[in-house]
């Protein structure tokens, strides 16, 4: 039988994991620099907490989550996103009730859509994301987006683009609903089924389609910034000075509307421009969503955040040709020559490790010249050889690779030495 990993997932390889961990203790830093506290949630969830809160006529909850029935006939989903599990988890912990409001929460883990395979786009991968639930300050909404851009800014990216835009508030969206329907209805005939079915369920969906995108009514289509009330501008005025103060370059888009129905105000998007980068140039998504706890039986908890999967992060980082530092050098290589020098050696090794030092040795049986040359594609800083002669006299041979030099060292001073010259 041949097994293969399933279409639009990947294995990640330990030539490739040391780059992730990288990224995520980037991660872990920057969040504990900005006070946000890590939250780990099931990868699994009732499917209606997704239907409800990232909205049923989405593409995501319509066509790409893994649902299944669990063998008490729930219906479960694979999460494919962050903000419902984490604003369930926020609203079921009363974390309204902290005394630090607003709650700021960060993870990273790997969300499942069922999407067509391409470049960037896979059905398992993971999201970095954070969240700040319990405020409306516009100040938040400049401090969440620019966590996400320090984040690419650590890892060496310059080609960045931020694009923003503000989709107002529940009045301004029921206005702009009612334009919207007024303008495709003559012409839904003309659209997709899909289309078809959104326009009295969610019109704002359609200028998302992606069949559809060339038809000439969508880029005639009123914009949600010609229907911002009074109090959506001032906020949207409020959050660009704030990006203004830190120093934010942004891009305002009236058409950014977003993939997921629960936004509301704030909405942006961090793009690559980087060339090398290929079609889906968004690295990552996020926006302001106050009415997402009450949803779901919860207070008032205004709330905004952001996802990127760290697969996109990876290939900007490739796109931009950036290199990371591979840390996998090994600080000593014990080679052990004949039987009688076995058991030393594998004592040494555990004393080796149990003072911090990154040892390993032979375990394949193999002679003085092939332990030395797995020395060498290791990376080893240190050769210590032990051979039946050492282990009479108590002593080691130490070898420095890079120096090229070698001195005997005495038992009992082997660790004191190692230190110096790993130091
Ligand atoms: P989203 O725009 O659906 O938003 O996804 C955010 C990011 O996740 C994307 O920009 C992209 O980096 C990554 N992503 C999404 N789908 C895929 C995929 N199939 N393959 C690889 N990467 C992907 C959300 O998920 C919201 N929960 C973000 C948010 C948090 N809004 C407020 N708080």
């Amino acid at each position: 039988m041949n097994f293969k990993v399933p279409r639009g997932t990947q294995d990640i390889l330990p030539s490739e994991t040391w780059k992730w961990q990288q990224v995520e203790q980037i991660i872990d830093e920057l969040c504990d620099l900005y006070r946000y506290k890590e939250i780990r949630t099931p990868i699994f969830e009732q499917t209606e907490l997704f239907q409800r809160l990232v909205g049923d006529t989405t593409d995501v909850v319509q066509k790409e989550m893994y649902t299944f029935t669990d063998k008490g006939d729930r219906s479960m989903t694979l999460r494919p996103e962050g903000t419902a599990p984490v604003v369930r988890s926020f609203v079921e912990n009363k974390m309204f009730g902290y005394p630090d409001q607003p709650v700021k929460l960060y993870y990273t883990g790997p969300m499942f859509r069922y999407e067509r395979q391409q470049a960037g786009r896979y059905r398992q991968f993971v999201q970095f994301g954070a969240e700040a639930i319990g405020s409306a300050d516009p100040a938040i909404d400049a401090e969440v987006i620019a966590l996400a851009l320090d984040v690419y800014k650590r890892v060496g990216l310059t080609k960045l683009k931020l694009v923003i835009n503000s989709l107002g508030d529940t009045e301004c969206r029921s206005e702009h609903r009612k334009a919207l329907i007024a303008h495709f209805e003559p012409h839904i005939g003309e659209f997709c089924a899909d289309c078809q079915s959104r326009l009295e369920k969610n019109p704002l969906r359609i200028l998302d389609c992606k069949v559809d995108s060339k038809h000439p009514l969508m880029a005639s289509a009123p914009s949600l910034t010609d229907y911002l009330n009074e109090d959506s501008t001032r906020y949207f005025d409020a959050v660009k000075s704030y990006l203004e103060d830190a120093g934010i370059d942004y891009e305002v888009d009236a058409n950014l509307v977003r993939g997921l129905d629960y936004y509301n105000h704030t909405a942006f998007e961090i793009m690559s421009s980087s060339e090398g980068f290929g079609a889906i140039t968004t690295l990552c998504g996020g926006g302001r969503y106050n009415g997402l706890a009450e949803e779901i039986g919860g207070p008032s908890a205004p709330g905004i955040g952001f996802a990127m999967s760290i697969e996109r992060l990876l290939l900007a980082m490739e796109a931009e040709g950036i290199a990371f530092e591979d840390p996998s050098a090994l600080d000593v290589y014990i080679v052990t020559l004949g039987d009688a020098a076995r058991h030393p050696g594998f004592k040494l090794l555990g004393e080796l490790r149990a003072a911090g030092i990154r040892t390993d040795m032979d375990y394949m049986d193999r002679k003085m010249k092939a332990q030395m040359k797995s020395a060498d594609r290791l990376n080893a800083r240190i050769v210590l050889v032990i051979g039946e002669d050492e282990v009479t006299e108590g002593v080691v041979q130490m070898k420095n690779m890079a120096e090229g030099t070698q001195e005997k060292v005495a038992n009992s001073d082997i660790i004191t030495a190692l230190q110096e010259k790993l130091n």
